[in-house]
């Protein structure tokens, strides 16, 4: 076989033309060995953002990923193992209710979960605002953990997919992040690589959301289920909106908090019905239930009966959190400043920009500007009313808990402009969008 060289493969994705698996495999083990340099993984992934790829190669392309590292292997492990991703927004606390909740109906779930950048939110950073609570486990812990308790929430460790965190960090800075093909790769290689059989995606829609569209969320969604089948796994995604944040809060202990309170029974119906959602999908999925509905009425009374929230506990002591902080929820870090944002005028909720809760929450400490930066574990932005409530001038609206002062204006301004209030009832917010298949 003729030697190969990047810039032929760049051209020929210029063109329009389709690369082989053996060429994609070349060019990406060339990459994360640093045979083929920057500049040139650059433009072919630019190619890739204008010119698409079919499905084999995104195929190609996500195997080429899960198998430039270590995959962790939870086959000895009694019990259906299940995942979970969401393609991420503002306040979107899923993660933190769905994984115990999996576990108390009797599945395996290990979740390797990221920091937030930008105006969306990351799971890891939620969980260390419980004090003590390490995320940063052994293969050896992950795996003791998982056999014990059948759940785990873990930083993604440098092991897995190592590809995927070096070409992240190139289309961030190349303009090449909002490509089918490349999001795809780099969702489904981290989860394939994650060792579960069946996974659920959670394909965010809207304001707060990658894909603003629908039809965008759907090519998104139809592409993450038909390559992910075409690996060997069970998947199924539900597109869900992020026109509005789901729930009540944007922020590392007030999601702690709201997460709490749905494991409690008490929380906001909104993060309920999305984990009830995507949680019967798993068990269906993994053969643990005939019919969403049979899912969901065990799941309800699981959230009841308080077993997720046993497993809850049982984690947080088991990755060295203080459990007196969960049970005591006034105990998490707090903000050392609290702000309300009042409705100018009276009339209904019709719109709150998801996008911009997130940056107001960031601004106030919540998130990361640039990486690296440390989060103020108590700052955020807690919401009083939502679209479709009927609110009077004066009232407020949310409360800014800041932590970093030097932004509060903005912030405070941000967050004013993300309530838009009408005289009219607006129809009800859309929660479940669509499933696929
Ligand atoms: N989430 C990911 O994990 N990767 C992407 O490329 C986009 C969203």
């Amino acid at each position: 076989m003729a030697t190969m060289r990047a810039v032929d493969l760049i051209e020929r994705k210029r063109d329009g033309g389709e690369l082989s698996s053996e060429e994609i495999r070349w060019l990406l083990d060339g990459y994360v060995k640093g045979d083929v340099p920057d500049y040139q993984m650059a433009a072919w992934l630019m190619a890739v953002c204008v010119r698409g790829m079919s499905e084999g190669e995104t195929v190609a392309l996500t195997r080429a990923m899960v198998e430039s590292g270590g995959q962790i292997d939870l086959s000895s492990l009694p019990g259906r193992k299940v995942d979970k991703h969401s393609t991420g927004g503002g306040g979107d606390t899923v993660t933190l209710v769905l994984v115990p909740l999996m576990a108390a109906a009797g599945l395996v779930c290990v979740k390797m979960s990221g920091r937030s950048l930008g105006h969306t939110g990351g799971t890891i950073d939620k969980l260390e605002a419980i004090p003590g609570l390490r995320t940063e486990l052994t293969m050896a812990e992950l795996l003791s953990q998982a056999d014990r308790l059948g759940c785990v929430v873990a930083d993604h460790t440098s092991e897995l997919v190592p590809a995927d965190r070096l070409l992240y960090e190139l289309r961030d800075v190349t303009g090449t992040v909002p490509s089918i093909p490349l999001i795809a790769g780099s969702i489904l290689s981290k989860k394939l690589a994650g060792g579960a059989d069946a996974i659920v995606l959670d394909v965010k829609c809207g304001d707060g959301a990658f894909m603003r569209r629908h039809e965008d969320a759907r090519e998104l969604a139809r592409t993450l289920v038909s390559v992910g089948n075409r690996l060997g796994k069970m998947f199924s995604a539900l597109i869900t909106s992020m026109e509005q944040p789901l729930g009540r809060m944007a922020g590392n202990a007030l999601e702690v908090r709201q997460a709490i309170d749905v494991l409690t029974g008490a929380g906001p119906g909104d993060l309920r019905e999305v984990v009830l959602a995507l949680g019967g999908e798993l068990l269906v999925l993994s053969g643990e239930a005939r019919s969403a509905d049979e899912a969901r009425e065990r799941l309800v009374s699981l959230l009841e009966g308080q077993e997720a929230w046993n497993k809850f506990r049982s984690l947080v002591v088991a990755q060295g959190g203080d459990v007196e902080a969960v049970d005591n929820p006034e105990l998490l870090p707090r903000a050392m400043r609290v702000v309300e944002v009042r409705a100018e005028r009276g009339g209904y909720v019709e719109k709150l920009a998801a996008r911009a809760v997130g940056q107001a929450a960031g601004m106030v400490g919540a998130g990361r500007e640039v990486k690296g930066q440390a989060v103020d574990l108590g700052a955020g932005v807690e919401l009083l009313a939502k679209v479709g409530d009927e609110v009077v001038r004066g009232q407020p609206l949310a409360r800014l808990h800041i932590g970093r002062p030097d932004r509060y204006e903005e912030a405070h301004a941000v967050l004013e402009g993300a309530f838009r209030i009408a005289s009219e009832r607006p129809g009800p917010p859309a929660l479940v969008i669509e499933r696929l298949p």
